[in-house]
């Protein structure tokens, strides 16, 4: 337990599970009272009362902040609750396979939809709570692959560059409110999703594909393994935090050195 973000207030988007969850829970430990927020309602709440059974410092919250007025009422119950915002990490991401020959009208608008305009809407709805306050900070998560090309995942790398640019514009335009807008390119990290996914399509348990995964590690990455979700969580606090008080609009690489 430390006190890195004792007294504050922090909205963690995607915090259903994976690197969301890592986060929250991460916050909580350093002493923020966390808005756990995500479409999944009964993961939000798993999760939730996994970080505090006694509902201490946590807040869950269902919401598809895919839409603009779920975005706002998110972040007006964590107000209510908390009496204010400090940080807002932006974590919520969906995934689309294949190659844009491949793509529809419905799957750009899918992912664009989560993972870059969710973003702006949680922001959109944050950046004047934190003001309030005397600033804050948002951190929005990106990936490896916004910088890095590869095979596959054209729609999801393009919504993930995005999120770059809008990180570095966000951190111009609301720098004079005192708020600190920065980024992170988490590579692979080993979630529940990616062991669930694996899991189904080689039809073997959840336990056996987790062991499978973490047996082939990550030959590309120098570091040669999958992060673990706390990995990135301790980049996101960083940013989160005062720790980070002169970086704004930067983007923080937790790639394991993949794109170096
Ligand atoms: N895991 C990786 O290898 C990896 C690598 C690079 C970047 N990322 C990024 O990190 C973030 C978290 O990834 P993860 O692996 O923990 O994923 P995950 O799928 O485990 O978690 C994402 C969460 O976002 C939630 N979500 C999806 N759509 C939503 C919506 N419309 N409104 C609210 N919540 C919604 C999901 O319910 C889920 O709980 C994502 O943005 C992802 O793109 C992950």
């Amino acid at each position: 337990m430390g006190n890195r973000l004792a007294g504050k207030v922090a909205l963690v988007t995607g915090a259903g599970g994976g690197i969301g969850e890592a986060t929250a829970r991460l916050f909580w430990e350093e002493g923020a009272s966390v808005a756990l927020v995500d479409k999944d309602g009964a993961a939000t709440e798993a999760a939730a009362r996994g970080i505090a059974a006694s509902g201490e410092r946590v807040l869950a919250i269902g919401a598809d902040l895919a839409r603009e007025d779920e975005a706002q009422r998110a972040v007006r119950a964590a107000v209510e609750r908390f009496g204010g915002l400090d940080t807002l990490a932006n974590v919520a991401g969906v995934r689309v396979w294949g190659p844009i020959t491949e793509a529809t009208t419905e799957s750009w608008d899918f992912i664009i939809d989560v993972n870059l305009r969710a973003v702006a809407y949680a922001s959109k709805f944050a950046v004047p709570e934190l003001a309030k306050r005397g600033g804050g900070t948002i951190v929005n998560v990106s990936s490896s692959n916004a910088i890095q090309g590869r095979p596959g995942m054209a729609q999801y790398d393009a919504t993930k560059a995005a999120v770059l640019g809008l990180t570095r514009s966000m951190a111009y335009d609301h720098a004079d409110q005192g708020i600190r807008v920065n980024a992170i390119c988490p590579g692979p990290t080993l979630t529940h999703y990616h062991v669930r996914r694996r899991a189904a399509a080689k039809g073997i348990s959840l336990e056996a594909a987790e062991t499978e995964m973490r047996a082939a590690g990550a030959p590309r990455v120098p570091l040669k393994r999958q992060a673990e979700p706390r990995e990135i969580a301790y980049g996101i606090l960083f940013l989160a935090c005062d720790e980070s008080s002169y970086v704004t609009g930067a983007t923080l690489m937790a790639d394991g050195g993949l794109s170096a």
